[in-house]
């Protein structure tokens, strides 16, 4: 199959923000699960490449790091790849081993790339065989709200995952928009106006802090 024939069937599969996130049931580290059991609350399902591999074992601890507080946020973790049920569970008996770090959240194995296939985490031109660094954030309404996906050879930044649900939520939450680096405490952004009128308006809106007319924020 050539690069772009390749190309164009990745295209056709990958789920899109604001779409309802593929169901599905699977077997994991925990038994089995279905995406149904987490409606309302929020889903972090990510996948790595492969077990008993260096970037991926920094990854599971990083995720296991930051599960508390996702927990806190209503959120909940499912890790996934293509490697069987009784390799995950090796693994992350080998990595409280060696690590002193236990993995509380389900890892699903994906033997038969069900999940892989629907949430169009491989990437051909990359590896036929192993799921990419993806991230799903899914909502407490099964609708996926954000896409991330990090090649075989990048680490993810978990402070940034973990920031992204917070700022998500509190879009959902408070109706507004957060800026570049926002992290909680920071203002948010105004939705900007959608006549002249407002804009007219804005201008003198002295309760928040206006840069211009399409750019204010304020404290939540
Ligand atoms: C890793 O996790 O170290 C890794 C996995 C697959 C390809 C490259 C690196």
């Amino acid at each position: 199959m050539s690069q772009v024939d390749t190309q164009a069937q990745t295209a056709v599969s990958l789920p899109r923000i604001g779409d309802d996130a593929p169901q599905f049931e699977v077997n994991t580290t925990q038994g089995p699960v279905s995406l149904s059991d987490y409606k309302g609350k929020w889903l972090l399902l990510f996948s790595h490449p492969a077990d008993f591999t260096p970037v991926c074992t920094t990854e599971l601890i990083g995720f296991q790091n930051i599960y508390p507080r996702l927990k806190e946020k209503n959120t909940e973790l499912l890790g996934l790849s293509v490697d069987s049920v009784q390799s995950h569970i090796a693994w992350v008996r080998n990595i409280e081993e060696k690590s002193g770090v236990r993995i509380e959240y389900p890892i699903i194995a994906d033997s038969s790339r069900q999940v892989a296939t629907q949430y169009g985490m491989i990437h051909p031109n990359e590896s036929q065989t192993e799921t990419n660094r993806a991230v799903f954030v899914i909502d407490d309404q099964q609708k996926i709200r954000a896409i991330i996906y990090y090649p075989l050879t990048t680490g993810r930044n978990l402070d940034e995952i973990e920031r992204l649900v917070t700022a998500l939520q509190t879009t959902t939450n408070e109706q507004v928009p957060t800026p570049a680096d926002w992290t909680p405490g920071d203002q948010v952004v105004v939705p900007p106006p959608k006549t002249q009128q407002e804009a007219e308006e804005r201008l003198k809106d002295e309760s928040i802090d206006i840069t211009d007319w399409y750019l204010s924020k304020k404290n939540l």
